[in-house]
């Protein structure tokens, strides 16, 4: 039997309002991917961030290779080989690759820091992952996804001997995914432990050796990964059965609600043109940097268009800004939650409050009650876990916070919802959930757009699909002609075209 390399031992941690671990435990062995699983708030990044010395425990044990540490800081995690790669970007957006890599552990050569070497040294990391960056860029004009590798490339260049993924794969494309698999492989043949968080059960089956469920902040069972069925696993996340995982209805398909015709904007939105009917969801397939992104913000008005029309409920709309767009009828879920979709330093109340503050003031002045009562309906109508409206944004779970993005776009009244990945990062009961609010908007005749990457979702929730590659529409499906095959060859249509 390959031997313990952490063993957790009853730990508990309560933050202001929140029990967050109630006698939590966890065992790594060396050279496994042990999944760590549970649903959004069940404290999974919070015991990962105590084994990583991030937050401090106010109880229970902590043992590294067999040695007691009673007190974990980032500083004894780095030097017991614990690397961490969180779950939110969390890079310095100004620095090049390189100086977040070595962020405050700089190689120096006769006491001058030794950019050299280190540009080197990135460029083998980078390498490692298949990158083809300048070490030099600048992290923040990367996109989303190669940040997050970025961030993997740095617990590399570290040499963890444990190391921890908090949901690695939310932003990346299946390519990367794989590209990933084959790093960790390589660790794990290396003897390295990993402990791998996601929401993105289907993926398990390709890495993980052993799971270890959490539920409510307590440990609930762990085992072999054979041992379980998928259901199993739900049901022992969740603390119930889930039968449908993509509940789909029909509604009245009606009006066109949404036309967009001729869209160019920028080199990923060439001559885009399509259209959303009342009572529809259509779902926007591709790969990352086909455009999908980029035509939601053109329409949105967050981008700027060169060319093109839009019109809502047939009528021609000149958006020029996103509050043309809002007026028009139209809003946008974004991907990014930090960066585009939460004020972290606001309160969930306010951030709800936000892009509804014309409808909750009546002459220039906010009503607070009706600011109150709309945050509570918002969240309770997402199920979003948290002590209570006046809650910091910024210390909720991943999931919850995605949860108060959806919901204060769902607090007025729009012909059109545009969501981009709006499922990124929430567990399987959440994503239910949102499927249900999905079809509850399009029986209210509302037109839903929506940008996923994980097919099994296009495939199981969309009334219609349409395919992007390269900036352009490759084809559209319904819903029963669809298939992942059909998807991936329109996804892919210009790259096979090359090769
Ligand atoms: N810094 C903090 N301050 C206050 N509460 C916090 C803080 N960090 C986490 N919490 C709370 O602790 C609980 C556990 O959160 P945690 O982030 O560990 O969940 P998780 O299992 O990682 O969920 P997700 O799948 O959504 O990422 C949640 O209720 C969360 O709101
Ligand atoms: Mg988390």
């Amino acid at each position: 039997m390959q031997k313990d390399i952490v063993v957790m031992k009853n730990i508990c941690k309560t933050f202001p309002g929140v029990k967050a671990l109630d006698n939590a435990t966890l065992q790594l062995r060396e050279g496994e991917v042990m999944a760590l699983l549970g649903e959004n708030g069940a404290g999974k990044s919070t015991l990962v961030k105590i084994l990583s010395g991030v937050y401090t425990k106010d109880s229970g044990t902590i043992e590294v290779f067999g040695k007691n540490i009673p007190v974990m800081n980032q500083k004894t995690a780095a030097e017991n080989g614990i690397a961490i790669i969180h779950q939110e970007l969390n890079m310095c957006p100004h620095l090049s690759i390189t100086g977040n890599i070595f962020l405050g552990r700089e190689l120096t050569k006769n006491g001058i820091i030794d950019d050299k070497t280190m540009q080197e040294k990135t460029r083998e990391v980078l390498n490692r992952l298949g990158l083809k960056l300048d070490p030099a860029t600048v992290t923040g004009t990367l996109p989303v996804a190669q940040q997050q590798l970025v961030e993997i490339c740095r617990a590399l260049s570290i040499n963890a001997k444990i190391l921890i993924m908090d949901e690695p794969t939310s932003a990346l494309t299946n390519k990367e995914i794989e590209q990933l698999f084959d790093i960790i492989r390589q660790l794990k043949s290396e003897g390295c432990g990993i402990i791998y968080i996601s929401h993105r059960l289907e993926e398990l089956k390709l890495i993980t050796d052993r799971v270890t469920i959490m539920r409510d902040g307590k440990f609930v069972t762990s085992g072999d990964y054979s041992s379980f069925t998928m259901d199993e696993i739900i049901s022992h996340m969740v603390g119930r059965e889930i039968k449908e995982k993509y509940p789909h209805e029909y509604a009245n398909i009606g009006n066109t609600v949404l036309e967009v015709k001729g869209l160019n904007a920028g080199r990923l939105v060439r001559d885009v043109s399509f259209n959303v009917k009342e009572g529809e969801i259509v779902g926007m397939a591709g790969l990352l940097g086909a455009g999908r992104t980029e035509t939601l913000r053109a329409i949105f008005g967050a981008d700027e268009k060169e060319s093109g029309e839009i019109l809502v409920d047939g009528k021609s709309c000149s958006i020029n800004d996103v509050k043309d767009a809002i007026e028009a009828g139209i809003v946008l879920v974004p991907d990014d939650r930090k960066k585009r979709g939460l004020c972290l330093n606001l309160s969930v109340r306010e951030n709800i409050a936000l892009p509804n503050l014309d409808e909750l003031s009546n002459a220039g002045v906010l009503d607070n009650k009706k600011e109150e009562a709309m945050a509570e309906k918002a969240v309770k109508a997402m199920n979003i876990r948290l002590p209570g409206i006046e809650a910091g944004s910024a210390n909720l779970s991943g999931g919850n916070q995605q949860k108060v993005v959806i919901s204060k776009w769902l607090m007025r009244d729009s012909r059109v919802i545009m969501l981009d990945e709006p499922t990124r990062g929430i567990d399987v009961s959440a994503k239910v959930e949102i499927y249900q609010i999905m079809n509850r908007l399009k029986a209210q005749g509302i037109g839903c757009l929506f940008v996923s990457s994980e097919l099994p979702e296009i495939l199981g929730i969309s009334d219609r699909i349409i395919v992007m590659c390269d900036g352009k529409i490759t084809g559209e499906l319904s819903r029963e002609e669809a298939t992942q095959e059909k998807i991936l060859t329109l996804a892919t249509m210009f790259e096979n075209k090359t090769n």
